[in-house]
């Protein structure tokens, strides 16, 4: 096949681990005949220091034109005044609500060899695979904001259509995988989380009969996603809670530069990126974990391009390079290898590896 990838590299260590994961597509076309035409664009504090807006016109035309969106991070102590009206932040945050991407698919789940890496014991991480669907496009990151010397406000709102459609999407994935969905929420204080759960109680209910649904508490499900995190399947929640769970689900994996994630509206086309930020203290040192950028390739592959068996080539080959104990600092400390050298391990993984085993 052929496809145009819209290129964000951004800010930080955005461009060293999208630099890899360019490599690493790059090297799938070339193994599996596809033609990946990857053009760069601007984003986040890289746009505003080229005296662009954090989301340049050119930038939001190139992603609107491509088949799918690989960013890298933005921001950075750089930009950091919290005074300051324009942020990298609102970059990425615009391009999500351009593209409509209105699910963040959030996989977790650790490699066996990493256990010892996450702070929690080994026996509770045996047998955890969650996959966190954070609604994208709503809530209290989108609502009208107020700041006034002495005061300021966020307003949270969510609409019926808003919350039906990311719980339909949130449950079809549950469908193809254990059947649970784990519906999080605060629905003793706040009124947006009161529809949310009856929404999702209905649309659960009357479409996925066959589906089973737990709902839970925002603060609950942050502690049993430490205590008894093998028990989830599916979770899917809003905005803000969904972006804490995951830097919570992170600690699961080992390390956060090993998860990918995808942003998906109605289409095909989605946004493909690491769940980690800009790293500024490891940027331009080629220390950082190209593993969640190369593993976002991955879900690019298979969710944007239906390309299932290219998908699952790469996550071998990252997951044989784990195996083998080939990755970056935060995973092996000193005997940890370059982004750059990261990377390569994933390439000769990929051109080595016979067809027949990987379809
Ligand atoms: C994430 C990030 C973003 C978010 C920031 C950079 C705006 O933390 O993708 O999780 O809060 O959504
Ligand atoms: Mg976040």
């Amino acid at each position: 096949m052929r496809a145009l990838v819209a290129v964000l590299p951004g800010d930080g260590i955005g461009p060293e681990v999208t630099a890899q994961a360019v490599r690493v597509l790059n090297a799938v076309g070339q193994r599996f005949g596809h033609r990946f035409e990857c053009r760069d664009g601007l984003i986040g504090g890289a746009a505003m220091n080229a005296g662009a807006a954090p989301l340049p016109d050119a930038s939001e035309a190139l992603c609107r034109e491509a088949d799918a969106v690989l960013l890298g991070a933005v921001g950075g102590p750089q930009w950091d005044d919290p005074q300051a009206a324009v942020r990298p932040e609102q970059g990425l945050l615009g391009l999500r609500q351009s593209l409509q991407l209105f699910a963040n698919l959030r996989p977790v789940a650790p490699h066996p060899l990493l256990h010892d890496a996450s702070p929690l014991k080994p026996s509770l991480l045996e047998g955890v695979d969650i996959m966190v669907v954070r609604e994208l496009t709503g809530g209290i990151y989108f609502g009208d904001k107020t700041r006034e010397a002495d005061a300021a406000s966020d307003l949270c709102r969510y609409t019926v259509g808003e919350i039906e459609r990311v719980v339909r999407l949130a449950a079809r994935l549950a469908q193809q995988r254990r059947g649970k969905l784990t519906s999080v929420d605060k629905a003793n204080v706040l009124a947006t989380s009161q529809l949310w759960r009856a929404t999702t109680g209905r649309i659960v209910g009357e479409e996925f009969p066959s589906i089973e649904l737990e709902t839970l508490l925002v603060d609950a499900a942050a502690m049993h996603l430490l205590q008894r995190p093998a028990e989830f399947d599916v979770i899917v929640t809003e905005n803000l809670f969904g972006d804490i769970l995951t830097d919570e689900a992170s600690v699961l994996a080992g390390s956060m530069g090993l998860l990918p994630s995808a942003s998906l509206g109605e289409g095909s086309r989605g946004l493909y990126e690491p769940i980690h930020g800009s790293a500024p203290d490891l940027a331009g040192r080629d220390v950082a974990n190209p593993y969640a950028a190369i593993l976002s390739v991955a879900m690019m592959l298979r969710l944007s391009f239906g390309l299932d068996a290219e998908a699952q080539a790469v996550e071998l080959a990252v997951s044989d390079c784990v195996s083998a104990r080939v990755g970056t600092v935060d995973l092996f400390g000193e005997s940890g290898v370059s982004t750059t050298q990261a990377g390569q391990a994933v390439i000769t993984r990929l051109q080595e590896k016979r067809l027949d085993t990987v379809a």
